[in-house]
């Protein structure tokens, strides 16, 4: 191993300065953004960083000495430079190492950082780390790697008069928040720590992988629910030609975690019905489009795509109800919609499915269902959703056009009530109408298990222009009786970022049922947990949302604006739904 040993501190940041004045010897080499979660289930994204100047980012291994000596110097540089806008992270590119072994790791060395688990190593990958301990500095903005390299020169035992290591890093960083012109010195000594060992490379060392028997069936699983002729999605998967042509886009997308949409930490709790794609699933693509995005042979199954199916996937509904038509424009921002359709039911009704029949898919992204108080006029848009008199029934978010309630359980529709909408829309390059129709189903019966969706709500926030953390958190009465917990809706508009939902039990102590980590106002899921959760008598809901304000949240309608509560997309909103089940009778 190559160590180079300095003279310490001031002498490092001459020779750095010096360098800096020189002609440009090699361009700052350049990354991708990336995202990742941490030990905590945080989610981290490097263009969300905006706001700050420099973003450091070191590899770290559990029970690597190198590592342990460098956590402290980090922290103890994170205080240092935290006001001048320097965000420290750690990056774990080791997949058997797990959330708790990094939590007792760092506890161990006393340390609290970040640390962003790359158990797919495609993070790793894309910024070439060959091993542990390996340092960086990345533009949040340009992604730029503006320094690589280690922490700082390793100072031999044996060597009397150099006790202090030249800090590289700090010397770079210096350099580089002072604005001066800097460049990557060629002659650092290669970071101490150990060789990664990626998984790619064990796995496809001897190989090529095959579009037709190993790609062609992620994408059908994991992506062309959406991407499909007249879907969802912008683009259709329909060849291997057009995979190609978007794959370093794909690549972008799959290392940022914004496809396939809608993550929560799967970490926590088990889920049905949600996207996601699997640690092997990922590595086996980024390789794919690393070597190339090639396929063997003429053969194409992506060719063999089926159509969107438009019928009711659940038979003829019971009553079709017609959602008023919307004329939606090519381009531009199109606010929510609210509508109201009457119903004059003949008695009261438990619904047990509701099916959407969706008008243009390639335009609307989310539809929310109530019931509503018909008293309420037509044009009092916040009245039609108020939770004081409409009462949340379903949800449609694209690609699944039914919700059938379990076979015990139903939603109780009562004679005196009308159906209102929440819809948003998107544009989609060409100006269309979509006129969208539900179908309910009705039982014959009453079910075992009403289904109540309880809304947890705070209406009197206000976030400041610009702020990156806002926290708000809110409780909701205690249950009465015991419930079924089933499943979660969090919503808010452009400014969410995270979202969490806990239990409060009658003893005081809380447990988190989910974490939305990565919130994309885009895609306004419902979560439906696996096996239904029993709450006691007595316990509460609290959800907690966390808003980016800033101009680094690519959602964001106005980063300068003060945001209250309120119905348009400019506005915020706090409202959790959370669907339980009580016995009927009670
Ligand atoms: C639930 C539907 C859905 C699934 C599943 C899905 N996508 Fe998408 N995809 C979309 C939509 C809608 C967009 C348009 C951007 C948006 O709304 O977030 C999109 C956009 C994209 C884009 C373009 C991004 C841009 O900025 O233009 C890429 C690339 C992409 N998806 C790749 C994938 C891949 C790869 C998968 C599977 C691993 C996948 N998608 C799964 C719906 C989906």
């Amino acid at each position: 191993m190559k160590i180079s040993i300095r003279k310490p501190g001031l002498f490092g940041l001459i020779f750095l300065l010096v360098c800096a004045a020189l002609p440009s010897l090699a361009a700052a080499q350049r990354s991708t953004d990336f995202a990742l979660l941490d030990q905590h289930g945080v989610f981290h994204q490097l263009s969300r960083y905006g706001e700050s100047d420099a973003v450091v980012l070191f590899v770290q291994g559990n029970g690597e000495e190198s590592s342990r000596q460098a956590l402290p110097l980090l922290q103890a540089l994170q205080e240092r430079y935290r006001e001048q806008g320097v965000v420290v992270l750690l990056l774990n590119p080791h997949p058997t190492q797990t959330r708790a072994s990094v939590i007792q790791e760092l506890a161990s060395v006393g340390v609290e950082l970040p640390v962003l688990l790359d158990s797919a190593q495609v993070v790793a990958r894309s910024l070439k780390v060959e091993t542990s301990a390996e340092a960086f500095i990345l533009d949040p903005e340009s992604h730029d790697v503006l320094y690589r390299g280690p922490l700082d020169s390793q100072v031999s035992t044996a060597d009397a008069d150099s006790a202090q290591p030249t800090p590289y890093l700090e010397n770079a960083l210096i350099a580089i928040l002072a604005g001066d012109e800097f460049e990557l010195a060629s002659d650092l000594p290669a970071p101490s720590g150990t060789a990664i060992d990626y998984l790619y490379r064990s796995r496809f060392a001897d190989r090529q992988i095959s579009y037709q028997d190993e790609i062609v069936p992620i994408l059908k699983r994991r992506c062309t629910t959406c991407h499909i002729e007249n879907g969802l999605a912008p683009w259709a998967m329909v060849s291997h030609r057009m995979v190609q042509g978007w794959s370093p886009m794909i690549r972008e997308v799959l290392v940022t975690h914004r496809m396939p949409p809608g993550q929560i930490d799967m970490l926590e709790g088990e889920w049905d019905n949600v996207h996601q794609i699997s640690d092997d699933e990922l590595i086996t693509l980024v390789h794919w489009i690393d070597s190339g995005a090639r396929r063997e042979g003429d053969a194409d199954p992506l060719t063999e795509q089926l159509a969107v199916d438009d019928s009711w996937k659940l038979g003829e509904p019971d009553l079709i109800i017609d959602v008023p038509a919307e004329t939606i424009p090519a381009t531009g921002m199109v606010d929510f919609k609210i509508k109201r359709a009457d119903l004059a039911l003949d008695k009261d009704q438990w619904i047990s499915a509701v099916a959407y029949n969706v008008g243009d898919k390639s335009v609307l992204h989310s539809l929310l269902v109530f019931a509503v108080d018909p008293s309420i006029d037509q044009k009092d848009l916040v009245g039609l959703v108020d939770p004081d008199n409409a009462e949340f029934i379903s949800l449609y978010v694209p690609p699944r056009t039914e919700e059938a309630f379990a076979a015990d359980s139903g939603f109780l529709l009562r004679q005196d009530r009308d159906l209102s909408f929440k819809l948003r829309y998107v544009t989609g390059g060409r100006d269309t109408v979509d006129a969208t129709r539900i179908g309910l189903y009705f039982r014959d019966s009453a079910p075992e298990y009403a289904v109540r969706n309880v809304i947890t709500l705070n209406t009197g926030f206000s976030i400041a222009p610009g702020e990156d953390n806002h926290v708000e958190r809110a409780q909701t009465e205690p249950f009465e009786h015991e419930v079924l917990v089933e499943s979660f809706a969090p919503q808010t508009h452009t400014r969410g970022k995270s979202m969490s939902i806990s239990a409060r039990y009658p003893d005081g102590s809380e447990k988190r049922l989910i974490n939305v980590a990565n919130y994309n106002f885009n895609w306004q899921m419902n979560y439906k947990l696996r096996e239904r959760m029993r709450l006691p008598a007595g316990s509460s809901l609290v959800s907690e949302t966390v808003y980016d304000n800033s101009a680094s949240n690519p959602q964001n309608v106005d980063a300068e604006a003060q945001v209250k509560v309120g119905i348009t997309t400019y506005d915020e909103i706090f409202s959790h739904f959370v669907r339980v089940l009580e016995p009927v009778g009670n």
